[in-house]
């Protein structure tokens, strides 16, 4: 899929003031500094779409951007950023999580984890916590540049072993780096592939 169109819509911090036309949506979450961002702005070929920074806790509202017309991308803001301290910590949890329990037009949800760490437990929560919503959701293993190759094959082994502890089967899974724009045509075909299943 092509991606013609990249516009910014709105930020807001509450689901019911987000874009209210029905268009279906592919949200981005995961901790802090993992690359949501980023990710956004490769995908788009649009760089400075969304805001990035390489320090953590850049991204603190819901950020809907239009494209081709057609469908969002959704940049939210990271979870688990220490520095914020317990307030700051549990607003940006309220909103993404009013997000993830209201917003009926979520049609599937990128979870990114850093390619780079083990298991986190603070990942693992968040997305057994999504199987007990029953919300869809792919996992993205974010800056790959960043290891080589055996070192990415082996955390993501140590990865679905720890899924399957468990989970009865793995999620899609993809493997992106903004830095090398790598993983771009994989996400955006699984994204158009559910945009013509919605239109069928
Ligand atoms: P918050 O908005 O704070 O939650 O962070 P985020 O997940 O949106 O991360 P963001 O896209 O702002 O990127 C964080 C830092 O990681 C920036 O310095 C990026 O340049 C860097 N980064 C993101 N993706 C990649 C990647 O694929 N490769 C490399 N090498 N760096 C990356
Ligand atoms: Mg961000």
């Amino acid at each position: 899929m092509n991606i013609k169109k990249a516009e910014f819509v709105i930020s807001n911090t509450d689901p019911e003031k987000c874009p209210p036309d029905g268009r279906p949506e592919y949200a981005f979450i995961g901790r802090s500094n993992v690359g949501k961002s980023s990710l956004i702005n490769m995908l788009t070929g649009k760089k400075g779409l969304a805001m990035t920074s390489s320090t953590p806790g850049k991204t603190q509202l819901i950020n809907h951007f239009l494209i081709n017309d057609e469908w969002y991308l959704v940049d939210l803001p990271g979870y688990g950023y220490a520095q914020r301290g317990k307030k700051g910590r549990e607003k940006i949890q309220g909103i993404i999580d009013a997000y993830l329990d209201e917003r009926e037009e979520l049609t599937c949800l990128f979870v990114l984890l850093d390619c780079r760490l083990e298991p986190q437990a603070i990942d693992l929560e968040f997305i057994n916590r999504l199987g007990e919503s029953g919300i869809p959701f792919v996992l993205i293993f974010t800056k790959i540049d960043k290891i080589s190759q055996s070192k990415l094959n082996g955390n993501m082994e140590i990865y679905k072993v720890k899924l399957l502890e468990t989970w009865e089967e793995l999620p899609p899974i993809f493997y992106t780096s903004s830095e090398h724009k790598k993983g771009k045509e994989e996400v955006l075909d699984y994204i158009d592939t559910i945009n013509q299943s919605l239109r069928e």
